[in-house]
């Protein structure tokens, strides 16, 4: 049997280890995918500190994946060899729960597979995927453009399009990183008068150009004032990693406005008062399913949204993930594999 490289984390807080393995066979309803790239995402972070319920390890993280489709297993029908297809966070769903018969699948009650946490993903040259986890990617985009989209792509496009905001809202997107710069693109795209909120004046200039219509420095100026000052934000898009920075901007929001919170925060202070006053809300939002994945890369190809890329090759996992650890990424980090 041949072999494969993968990127490892043996155990929580440990490190990334490129080692060898058999290149696996795909079993029942899934499908084996020769990768080309992966993005790293924050929440990568989760899988290498240990900081996920059904996380075991070894286990090769990994949740934004594209590749070609290079084997099928048993009873699947309808994906071939040769297939260009992205793998996001959720790894599939059964299908048959009373969650899954009312659509709801990403609240799958008896499925747990995520990818490149309770099983392994893209950081590797090979991985197996159910089919319910495959979105068809687009021509126009090559892997390296596909893969953030499977992630820091389907997460904010989903979010957005599923939020009250209708066009002409004022729409804040919190923090510039590799979700972020997506989202101020999203936003834009959907026609929402879009404010890009980031630390510092740096990322002005580049928030404009992704299209946010205004701009505020968090650091420089209070941000629930300013939005304020905008009319009040009917929602705000909460991408950071710190719960400090989504507290303050909450007082921007204006009446009957929602907080998406998307930033995978341990715990957030809520202002109950003004909620209540006002008729706000502050709503989590997970990523969503292959489908809206494929939704997502669909409306990227159609409006031009791209994720900016930096881009190593496997070996160097520890160097990039460094990157986007630190916050020096501009604005994704990804992987490719070069086999
Ligand atoms: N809900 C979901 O389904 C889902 C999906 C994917 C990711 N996530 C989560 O979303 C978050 C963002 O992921 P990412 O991949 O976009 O991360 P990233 O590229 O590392 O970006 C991190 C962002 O957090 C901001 N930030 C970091 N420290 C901050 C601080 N002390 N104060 C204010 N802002 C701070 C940065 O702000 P600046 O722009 O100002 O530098 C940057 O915008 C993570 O928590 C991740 O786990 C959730
Ligand atoms: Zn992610």
């Amino acid at each position: 049997m041949s072999k494969m490289r993968v990127v490892q984390v043996p155990r929580p807080n440990g490190p990334f280890e490129i080692v060898e393995r058999e290149v696996p066979e795909p079993g029942k309803g899934s499908v084996r995918i020769k990768v080309e790239a992966c993005g790293i995402c924050h929440s990568d972070s989760l899988t290498k500190k240990g900081l996920m319920p059904g996380l075991t390890y070894p286990r090769v993280p990994g949740h934004e994946v594209a590749g070609v489709i290079d084997a099928i297993g048993p009873e699947v029908s309808g994906w071939k060899a040769g297939e260009r297809v992205g793998v996001g966070w959720n790894g599939g769903y059964c299908g048959y729960c009373d969650s899954c018969r009312r659509g709801n699948f990403f609240a799958c009650l008896t499925s747990t597979r995520i990818t490149g946490v309770t099983y392994d993903g893209g950081y590797g040259e090979y991985m197996i995927a159910t089919i319910e986890a495959l979105a068809r990617i687009p021509v126009e985009l090559p892997a390296t453009d596909a893969a953030p989209l499977m992630c820091a792509g389907i997460t904010t496009f989903n979010c957005l399009r599923h939020s009250d905001a209708g066009p002409g809202d004022l729409v804040a997107v919190l923090g510039l990183g590799g979700l972020g710069h997506l989202g101020v693109q999203y936003a834009a795209k959907m026609g929402f008068k879009t404010v890009g909120i980031a630390r510092g004046r740096d990322k002005e200039e580049l928030a404009r150009k992704l299209g946010a219509w205004h701009y505020i420095d968090s650091q420089g100026q209070d941000p629930a004032t300013e939005l304020q000052k905008l009319g009040g934000a009917k929602v705000i898009l909460a991408t950071v990693t710190a719960a400090d920075a989504m507290s303050s901007v909450l007082g921007g929001l204006g009446v009957n406005g929602t907080m998406m919170l998307i930033g995978a925060v341990p715990s957030l202070e809520i202002p109950p008062l003004q909620l209540l006053g006002a008729r706000q809300a502050v709503k989590g939002w997970y990523s969503g399913t292959s489908i809206d994945s494929q939704d997502t890369l669909g409306f990227s190809v159609l409006t031009g949204v791209r994720s900016m890329n930096e881009v190593f090759p496997l070996e160097k996992v520890s160097e990039a993930y460094e990157r986007m650890e630190n916050g020096k990424a501009r604005f994704r980090v990804v992987l490719t594999m070069e086999n």
